[in-house]
């Protein structure tokens, strides 16, 4: 018999509650078709290999293992997107999130009137567990900024663990930035009309086998998607980080030039050779981290990735100085010849440095 219900679950290095997470499952929802479906970013604790072993056992488990690529909402999108159940629900593997909540939430589903269910911290009821106070805050003013962009109150947009027709997430589809960890924001903010939305508190569990992959930089990742959801129609969320690297490169640039010319006291054609090096290898450093984040080049493919990000800044070097001058060579005024052939440069840097440095 076909599922009605899809359970999406994102991996990276869960394997202890791989097994745990489907004997959870398999109580909680006991007398309804469901299946679950694992994407791993192949995580190198062997997560897909255990998936695996359960999937032998038990039909309904599932697996997409992807590979040369990390995020948890494109692992969310691609989980949905490959299963046929009308209804779907996405939920984490370390068990913070309360399982026996699906069998509500599916009741709920089942009732009609709404899209999507939210498993809510902050609902009346809920919890945050045993979150510690700062934790509690950045969390709570990072709810109040998505709150402007989904239209629809919802008490806890950073939810992790939801449930929704499929056919309001096609709705979506179209609009997702799916960058970053805000898939549920992404999948409202989306939406070509507010969604109809019921949320359900739960108390938020605390891990206890792996750890968490929250780091420094999911701020980072946050305000991309506030980005992209704000602009992200008029400019690609991934030109605006590589043009503010540019400029930041830039600074660093005139930091190097200064120190060798000025403070080491060295010709001007050493100083200015130091400071393109550092400079684009900064570049090039930065974007991996932050730009380029979701296919971050790591190991042998990073000298490559330099490489061909130096290749690319020099052609676009040639061209930058090519406009300024033709420009200038017409009467245009010098610093807008300069502007543009930047602007030149930088477009060009972005086109090819994703085509060669982080091409898919
Ligand atoms: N495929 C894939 N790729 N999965 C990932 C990745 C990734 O790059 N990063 C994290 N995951 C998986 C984890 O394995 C886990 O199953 C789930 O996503 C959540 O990651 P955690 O590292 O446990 O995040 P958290 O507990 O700090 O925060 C989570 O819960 C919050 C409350 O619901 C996230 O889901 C938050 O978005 C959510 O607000
Ligand atoms: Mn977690």
């Amino acid at each position: 018999m076909p599922a009605e219900l899809t359970i999406v679950v994102p991996t990276f290095n869960e394997i202890e509650n791989v097994p745990l997470l489907v004997a959870a499952t398999e109580q909680a929802l006991a007398g309804v078709r469901w299946e679950i479906i694992f994407v791993d970013d192949n995580s190198p604790d062997g997560t897909a290999a255990a998936v695996r072993a359960v999937a032998q056992l038990d039909a309904r488990v599932r697996i997409v293992q992807r590979f040369g690529r990390r995020g948890l909402s494109s692992a969310c999108v691609e989980g949905i997107l490959a299963s046929a159940a009308p209804i779907v629900a996405v939920m984490d593997a370390d068990l913070q999130h309360d399982e026996s909540l699906l069998a509500r939430m599916l009741t709920r589903m089942r009732q009609g009137g709404v899209d999507l269910v939210v498993g809510s911290r902050y609902a009346e009821g809920g919890s945050m567990g045993e979150w510690t106070r700062g934790r509690v805050a950045a969390s709570r003013l990072a709810t109040r900024m998505a709150t402007s962009l989904t239209r629809t109150p919802i008490s806890d947009p950073m939810s992790g663990f939801f449930m929704l027709t499929r056919e309001a997430f096609e709705r979506s589809l179209p609009r997702l930035s799916t960058v970053g960890f805000k898939i549920l924001l992404d999948i409202t903010a989306s939406a070509p009309a507010p969604l109809r939305i019921a949320e359900m508190p739960y108390t938020f569990r605390t891990r206890q086998h792996g750890e968490s992959k929250l780091d420094s930089l999911v701020l980072w990742e946050y305000f991309q998607l506030i980005l992209d959801k704000a602009f992200g129609r008029i400019v690609p969320v991934r030109f605006v980080s590589f043009a503010l690297v540019g400029g930041f490169g830039l600074a660093v640039h005139f930091l190097i030039l200064s120190a060798f010319y000025l403070g080491l006291q060295t010709g001007f054609g050493l100083a200015q050779t130091a400071a393109t090096i550092v400079a684009i290898t900064n570049n090039f450093v930065l974007n991996n981290l932050l730009t380029y984040r979701d296919q971050r080049l790591r190991g042998p493919a990073l000298l490559r990735g330099w490489v061909t990000f130096n290749l690319v800044c020099a052609t676009g070097a040639v061209a930058n100085i090519g406009v300024a001058e033709w420009l200038f060579g017409r009467e245009t005024y010098w610093v807008l010849s300069a502007v543009a052939g930047v602007l030149v440069s930088v477009v060009w840097n972005y086109a090819m440095s994703s085509l060669f440095t982080w091409r898919r």
